[in-house]
């Protein structure tokens, strides 16, 4: 079998050649919005799969039919990956989008578009070590060899998808720029769900009452959306993703990052964030 874990660089950034082309990549690069679109941005394993469950609880009012039926890739498609103009042409209404672009990349598409766009970052220690057990499991990413390695490279943003620092710098930096957007953290939604579902609801003028919000909120919890095969990933073959080298719903916690980093990884990350965040008003929760 060929090689999935091959490279497609794009603008200096390696993106996982199996789902991305030149070809999908420009596509989204030239991707004309409309104003009713909802854009889910995120660095890798932030909480992408999240947001897209709550979103589209949220449209559908708390009935989970949709979120039961058609998976997370197929309702709320990757802008960049190769199969989403097939599925957009074959949708109809509002579109829920994902996207893990970084923003320089999608600014043009996005000037003067009254779509609404939903950032969810992370605390970068969970996203670094959540990452590493995603390249585990998913095939079409390098595997990695030791967590100082892998930590080495996403500090340097050479991992795939680029540069976190510079993902969430270049997205955060767009209030007021982009017309419509949310910024949310990981560590926000899961202390205070409820809140947060009642935010997002309210920032896509779709408020829920009563059962809708209790239905989403019990359907977006990490232990139902860990037996929904239509966004735990179980459906994708092994070849692709090989659930016996980890979950893709793997703990779904805060700090978690503490089991994993040595003191000195602590270090070394600590001095490279105060840098590169010098001038970034972003704070994160670390840990509870
Ligand atoms: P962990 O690997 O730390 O468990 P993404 O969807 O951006 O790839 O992010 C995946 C991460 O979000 C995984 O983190 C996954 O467990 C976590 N996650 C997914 N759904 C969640 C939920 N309902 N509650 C908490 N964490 C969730």
């Amino acid at each position: 079998m060929a090689r999935l874990d091959v490279t497609e660089t794009f603008h200096h950034i390696s993106f996982p050649g199996h789902i991305h082309t030149q070809d999908s990549l420009n596509y989204a690069l030239h991707f004309q919005f409309q104003d009713r679109d909802t854009v889910i941005a995120t660095y890798p394993k932030s909480g992408t799969t999240w947001m897209q469950e709550i979103v589209t609880l949220v449209k559908n009012r708390g009935d989970p039919q949709l979120s039961k039926t058609v998976p997370n890739w197929a309702r709320a498609p990757w802008l960049e990956q190769h199969y989403s103009a097939k599925v957009l042409e074959a949708t109809q209404g509002h579109r829920i989008l994902t996207t893990h672009l970084p923003y320089n990349l999608l600014a043009s598409a996005l000037q003067g578009s009254k779509a609404k766009v939903i950032y969810v970052a992370r605390n970068p220690k969970d996203v670094a070590v959540s990452y590493y057990h995603f390249h585990k499991m998913a095939k079409f990413l390098p595997e990695p060899n030791s967590f100082d390695e892998f930590l080495d490279s996403f500090l340097e943003g050479s991992v795939s998808y680029g540069s976190w620092f510079d993902h969430v710098k270049g997205w955060t930096s767009q209030a007021g720029v982009l017309a419509n957007v949310l910024y949310i953290s990981y560590e926000e939604m899961w202390l205070d769900l409820q809140g947060s579902m009642e935010r997002i609801s309210s920032f896509l003028q779709c408020p829920l009452v009563g059962e809708e919000l209790t239905n989403s909120l019990r359907h977006c919890s990490f232990s139902s959306m860990s037996d929904n095969a239509m966004v735990n990933y179980t459906q994708i073959p092994k070849e692709i993703m090989d659930h016996s080298k980890g979950k893709f719903m793997r703990k779904g916690i805060i700090g978690d990052w503490r089991n994993t980093f040595t003191e000195k990884q602590i270090g070394i990350f600590d001095t490279v964030y105060s840098y590169q965040m010098k001038d970034c008003p972003l704070t994160f929760m670390w840990e509870l």
